[in-house]
């Protein structure tokens, strides 16, 4: 079975690993993880980067710094993956869910201003498949309507938009270093502050609501409780496995475009004779080669896509449900034929197998399998 995704091991991962180890030194902010916050802060060019355990903690911390409650509208994507939104409504922040563009996938900022009301104060743009959103516009509109931007950024680190590093552009971004995503360890996250005026109380919330990060670089003679906050520290028998990954990055992301621009290659021919549609990429916009996905004709031609691949040895998966018109999403008024994008892509959407490690003889059975997909 050629599996849909397989954590890659760049090369340093287990040296780095057994030195945390022999350093007796596993909890969070070691030198593991200062290593890579600092190789994320250069990689970026940003103010500040705190690992955190997760991009959904990181997400939750974007809200309680943003100071948002009841009575506070959030922006999201409907087409997303469900911590974007509920980060915001586990402070109690109403979630208002936007439409998708119909070519890259991304928030449609054309049709935001629809949605802004008084009580907008987040707009959290997704950079679906590590293709940057229309960030000019996005930041305009939340400047227009006094609210902020996070960037849920869980696809697109390294990736630009107009040659600016996706994640830079929000007063705050968030990363994931969940097994899937083309870093990994494990589960892990960042929180990106590009707000320098959040960075002091970023720190807080991350360890607990008390200020030892400033007791640990010596600035206070002990710590305290001083806010609300909670456990988001990355321990760093991870960070040193994200290190390896970090520090390997041309080599992962050559290896991942070499398997993308494959597909796309292989592809072209048979998805234009079958009314399939392939991954936009705009020229502004340097992709992170995250994803690899397929817009089948409808619903009924995807599941058929997906079973015929699982009969040839090949996993394929789809994703997001729309959110809109989850459960969750209908106690807060969504509606079907809200967001009619999302909802048709929803049923369209299937990503093929990408990881780093994916050699040219699997992914040839990969692409003979869909060859053979009348
Ligand atoms: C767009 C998006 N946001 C957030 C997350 C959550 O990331 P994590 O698993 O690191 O919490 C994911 C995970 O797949 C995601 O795709």
């Amino acid at each position: 079975m050629i599996p849909f995704n397989r954590p890659a091991l760049a090369g340093r991962e287990l040296d780095y690993i057994k030195d945390a180890l022999a350093r007796s030194r596993v909890s969070g902010d070691g030198p593991y993880c200062r290593r890579s916050e600092a190789l994320l802060r250069e990689g970026l060019d940003t103010e500040r980067v705190l690992l955190t355990t997760s991009c959904t903690h990181a997400l939750e911390m974007s809200a309680m710094l943003l100071d948002l409650g009841p009575d506070d509208e959030v922006i999201v994507p409907s087409f997303t993956f469900v911590s974007t939104v509920n980060a915001y409504v586990l402070r109690g922040a109403k979630p208002v869910f936007a439409d998708i563009r119909a070519d890259t996938l991304n928030l449609d900022e054309s049709r935001l201003d629809q949605l802004v009301t008084k009580r907008t104060k987040a707009i959290v743009p997704v950079h679906y498949a590590g293709v940057g959103c229309e960030m000019d516009a996005i930041l305009d509109i939340a400047t227009r309507a006094g609210a902020s931007v996070v960037e849920d950024n869980a696809h697109g680190l390294f990736g630009t938009w107009r040659g600016k590093p996706l994640g830079t552009f929000g007063r705050l971004a968030t990363q994931s270093f969940h097994e899937t995503k083309n870093f990994s360890c494990g589960e892990g996250g960042a929180l990106v502050v590009n707000d320098a005026t959040l960075v002091e109380r970023a720190e807080i919330l991350r360890e607990k609501g008390t200020n030892r990060s400033r007791f640990l670089r010596g600035q206070v003679d002990k710590y305290t409780w001083v806010d609300i906050g909670s456990s988001y520290v990355l321990s760093d028998v991870l960070g040193a496995l994200l290190l390896a990954q970090l520090e390997a990055r041309e080599a992962i992301q050559n290896r991942r475009r070499r398997v993308w621009e494959r597909y796309a290659k292989e592809l072209s021919a048979w998805a234009a004779a079958r009314d399939v549609r392939l991954p936009l990429v705009p020229s502004h916009c340097e992709q992170t080669f995250h994803m690899f996905y397929l817009l089948l004709p409808n619903l009924e031609r995807r599941t058929a896509f997906i079973e015929h691949l699982d009969a040839r040895g090949v996993k394929a998966a789809f994703h997001y449900v729309p959110l809109h018109t989850s459960p969750m999403g209908r106690r807060f008024g969504g509606r079907a034929g809200d967001c009619p994008v999302t909802e048709r892509v929803s049923d369209q959407l299937v990503r093929l197998p990408l990881y780093a490690d994916l050699d040219e003889a699997d992914q040839m059975k990969v692409i003979e399998a869909i060859h053979a997909f009348e």
